[in-house]
Order: structure tokens, then sequence, then C-alpha cells
């Protein structure tokens, strides 16, 4: 018996992989987080599973679940919205199964950022413009920061960011950051990417809370740096026709640039 943990995918029922879908097609029991992971996956849960949405639950909860699964020699599907590599809550699951001798599995998800990056359209890493991508977040409620992970900080590096459950803190991410970025870097806002609601707003670090409206809360993305505006960049060496590659190699054509 396993607790198999599945990325769900950001909402679009269809960005689930093959993997995950035949997993929750494997197993009798289905814990799913309620507030993110799409009802629609459900379907692909047998039709006599068990079906647990875990957002009411705490944590003794949901892993006196697993463990009842376990004494029965029931698979669990345990999803969890986007992938687990990131705020999932996957690791202190994990760290309770293992204690208990429950063994477990991780199939990954397409995260939030990259449906994100998808509804726009968006390369987040453009030659000259910035090459790193940072997936960070603000201060909550209930979790607090490591000192060395502030927006300030990230900020001076220019790479493109990635600013997850902030949206209700955009005036201090646009005050954080305009120093380092400049008031007219490029931000989008995406609502819920790859839901049918989805919503994408376009904008600078000046103008980008003008744009806010009241429907745009809590699942949002905002994305912060040069790389947004998609222009002013140079072309990388991938495809250019003087640069040799061991699967394009100059020298087998004879036009290699550097002799
Ligand atoms: C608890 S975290 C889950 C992150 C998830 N594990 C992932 O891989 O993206 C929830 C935050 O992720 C972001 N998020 C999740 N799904 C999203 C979506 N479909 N569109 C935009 N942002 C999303 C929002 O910033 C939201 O506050």
């Amino acid at each position: 018996m396993t607790v198999h943990f599945i990325g769900a995918g950001p909402g679009a029922a269809d960005l689930l992989t093959l993997r995950g879908r035949d997993i929750i097609a494997s197993c009798p029991v289905c814990l799913y987080a309620g507030s993110l992971v799409p009802e629609e996956i459900l379907s692909h849960c047998p039709a006599d599973a068990t079906i647990i949405n875990t957002a009411p639950l705490d944590l003794d909860a949901i892993v006196a679940e697993c463990r009842k699964a376990h004494d029965a020699g029931q698979d669990v599907a345990r999803l969890h919205s986007g992938d687990l590599s990131v705020w999932s809550a996957m690791g202190e699951q994990i760290r309770r199964l293992r204690a208990e001798g429950i063994p477990v599995s991780v199939t990954p998800g397409v995260p939030s950022f990259a449906a994100a990056a998808a509804a726009l359209g968006a390369e987040l890493t453009l030659p000259g413009l910035a090459q790193s991508v940072i997936l960070t977040r603000t201060p909550g409620r209930a979790s607090s920061m490591p000192a060395g992970e502030t927006l300030t900080n990230f900020a001076a590096t220019g790479a493109t960011l990635a600013i997850h459950l902030s949206i209700h803190n955009l005036k201090k991410v646009v005050e954080d950051l305009t120093p380092a970025y400049g008031a007219d870097c490029p931000v989008a806002v995406v609502y819920r990417a790859s839901w049918p609601d989805e919503k994408i707003l376009r904008g600078t670090l000046a103008t980008i809370e003008e744009q806010m409206t009241a429907q745009i809360e809590r699942t949002a993305l905002i994305l912060v740096g040069p790389a947004l505006a998609g222009e002013g960049f140079t072309e990388s060496c991938l495809y250019s026709t003087d640069y040799d590659r061991r699967f394009r190699p100059q020298s087998a054509t004879g036009t290699r640039a550097d002799g």
C-alpha cells in the first residue's frame, strides 16, 4: 500500500500528467485539496472510490485517513494543486507517513507559474534580460519568511519574479520592487491561469495597482521583470547559424564562422 502524492496541475482538468491520471484511476481512496483541485479531475477515480476533500481536515486527520487506508491495504491518491515541490504541504505529510512506515510516491504536476507564463505566451528567461526565475511569496498570516528571503533582496538580482500567495499584498510588492526594477518595469497578474474564468492584467510597477479589480483575489500570480516585456532581448545561440552545436555541427557544413 502506498500514498501517491500527485500534482493535479493549475486548474484545467487536462493539465494533469498521464501518470497522475493512471495512478488516480488505480487508487480506491482519493484525498484531494478541495480549494484548488478541480472536481473534474476526480472523474478519473474508480466509480466506487472513497473520495475525501481534505480542505476542512487538519494534519492529524489527514494522516489518520492514510493510516486507515494503509491498514485496509488500500492505495491512496493524494492530490494537491499545481506541482508538489512548492507550497503543497507535502513535506509535513511525508515526514509523518515515513515515521509511521507508510510508503509514499511523488508524481509531479504543472506548476501555476508555468501555466501563468503559458497564458501570457511568455518565456520568463530571455537572453540578456533574465536568466533566472525566482519562485517566491510574501509573508502570510500563517507563514513568516526566512530572514534573507525578502523581495528587496530578490529584486537586487533583476531576475524574473513569480510571486505566489501575495495578490492581497500587491501594494507592498510594488513598493519593495520599484527601487530596483524601476517604475516602468513590466508586471503581469494572472488570475486562475488555465481555469475558465482566467484573467490577465498587464502593466508596469507604476500602473498595475490601478488596474486591479475586486474579482482578482487569492488564486493569482504576480510576475515581474524585464523579460515580461517580450522584447529588447538578444537571440539565443541555440538556433544561430554560426554557432557550433553537437546536433548541428558547423564543421560538417563548412560554414563554421570561427574557422
Ligand atoms: C498554496 S499555493 C500552491 C502552489 C502550487 N503548488 C503550484 O505548483 O503552483 C497557491 C498559490 O499558487 C498560485 N496559484 C495556484 N494556482 C494558480 C492558478 N491557476 N493561477 C494563478 N495562480 C495560481 C497563487 O499565487 C496561489 O495563491
